[in-house]
């Protein structure tokens, strides 16, 4: 375990947004947690469990700022809620299978209550080493540049910052990407009367959310069990396929690449379809191809189409920011992403952690941070009876000298 020193080089630097000179300094007896999402809550709370103390900073003034202010109003769990619940406390019992955004903030708040953890607020993390690295995989997002959009004059927001459709009523609306958030942005659109046209530059795994009843998740969890990735994704393919038909024809090209080799390889998260696909078929939803050029007031597409538009949302998706701050490491690629695939992604070496960077969603972060807070809870114990050992010496050693 190592002291941090906050704003002391070479440990962390924190930035505080409100007062550029802010300096502070720190000394904390024990891990650093980088983010309080719900990979940091979970770590926390393992280590509250075992006794460790810890350090959690927080950029936003909130927990689970992702949540609280960077997602649509809309937006529910996309998996049962037994696959997203965090170590060691369970959703309520009265929650649906399919909690709200909103639920999911209270559960997020009374898992923070109930392991008394209390972040520290508005700190940035701008240069670190040595602690727990649970910033997200989506911590910035992700604009691409477009020529023209500069001259385009319609209003242009990224999908972080889209909250519901209300007011885009009777408006010509162009969503870019057509993952999770791109057809959600749109189904949400649309339901509030905005002509919907998304972007769909190359190809796109669509699957219901339930098969015959089951989460497809769990369908997908059940089968890997038991078959190979490759067979799984065959089988799912021939289910998908009766239960939504041919959706090729309506410009979702499917990737050669089966949803769940794609998911493993690329990182590529297939969409849960629930409800865009219907406004797709009845062609409320217009599916375009790729954009070439923003003009005044238009786009023109890659097969040479111009759609006269009146606002875009990038829903072009996320990226981690962990190479901006986490410095001289090995541990994390140039994607900010942890070199060594799931499961072994969460420990690198020096007491470098990382939680949540699995492409497996809160399941996913909730594994990292057991494993992650047994291991510091570990060497914690380990250092504090080798501590208590050479006290208790120097004590003996002080005793004989009277
Ligand atoms: C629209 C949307 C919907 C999603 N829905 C689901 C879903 O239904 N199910 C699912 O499993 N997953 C979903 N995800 C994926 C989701 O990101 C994760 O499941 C979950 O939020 C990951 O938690 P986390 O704590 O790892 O990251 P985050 O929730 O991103 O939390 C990271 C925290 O770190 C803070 N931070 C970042 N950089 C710094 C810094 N330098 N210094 C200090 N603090 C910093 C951030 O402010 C943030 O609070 C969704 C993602 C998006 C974008
Ligand atoms: N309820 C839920 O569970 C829920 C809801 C929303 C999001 N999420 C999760 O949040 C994460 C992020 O999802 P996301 O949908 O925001 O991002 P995403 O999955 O990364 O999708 C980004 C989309 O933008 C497209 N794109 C990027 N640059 C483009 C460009 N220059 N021109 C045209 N298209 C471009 C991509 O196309 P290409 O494929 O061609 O690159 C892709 O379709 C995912 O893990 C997702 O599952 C979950």
């Amino acid at each position: 375990m190592h002291d941090i020193c906050l704003n002391m080089p070479p440990m962390v630097q924190t930035f505080d947004p409100e007062d550029l000179f802010t300096r502070r300094c720190i000394w904390v007896n024990g891990p650093v947690i980088v983010g309080a999402g719900p990979s940091g809550l979970a770590v926390a709370a393992g280590l509250k469990d075992q006794g460790v103390p810890f350090v959690i900073l927080e950029r936003a003034n909130c927990i689970a700022s992702l949540w609280q202010n960077r997602t649509y109003d809309r937006l529910k769990l996309h998996l049962p809620k037994q696959f997203c619940q965090l170590p060691n406390f369970p959703f309520p019992e009265d929650f649906p299978e399919y909690p709200t955004k909103f639920q999911f903030i209270t559960y997020l708040e009374s898992y923070a209550k109930h392991f008394n953890i209390a972040p520290q607020f508005n700190e940035t993390v701008q240069s670190a080493k040595w602690l727990v690295v649970a910033t997200g995989e989506n911590s910035e997002k992700v604009v691409p540049r477009f020529e023209g959009l500069e001259e385009f004059g319609g209003h242009v927001m990224h999908a972080c910052d889209y909250k519901s459709g209300e007011g885009y009523g009777g408006q010509k609306v162009l969503v870019v990407g057509c993952g999770n958030s791109g057809m959600e942005v749109s189904l949400d659109l649309c339901n509030h009367n905005a002509k919907t046209s998304m972007v769909v530059r190359s190809s796109v795994h669509v699957l219901p959310r339930e098969i015959f009843g089951k989460s497809t998740f769990e369908v997908a969890v059940m089968l890997m069990k038991r078959l190979p990735l490759w067979m799984v994704d065959k089988i799912l393919l021939i289910l998908v396929r009766l239960i939504l038909g041919n959706v090729e024809k309506y410009g979702l090209k499917r990737p050669s690449v089966g949803p769940l080799e794609l998911k493993h390889t690329a990182g590529k998260t297939p969409v849960l379809d629930i409800g865009a696909l219907e406004k797709i078929r009845s062609g409320k939803i217009k599916v375009v191809p790729g954009i070439r050029r923003f003009l005044p007031g238009k786009v023109e597409l890659v097969d040479g189409q111009v759609l006269q538009i009146d606002s875009v949302v990038l829903a072009t998706g996320y990226h981690s920011n962990v190479p901006s701050w986490l410095k001289e490491n090995d541990f994390f690629s140039n994607d900010g992403t942890p070199r060594n695939p799931f499961p072994n992604g969460w420990k690198g070496k020096g007491g470098l952690y990382a939680v949540g960077f699995t492409r497996r969603g809160l399941s996913g972060a909730s594994l990292d941070a057991i494993n992650v807070a047994h291991d510091i809870a570990k060497s914690w114990k380990e250092e504090t009876k080798q501590k208590r050992k050479t006290v208790a010496a120097r004590h003996r050693r002080c005793i004989s000298h009277f």
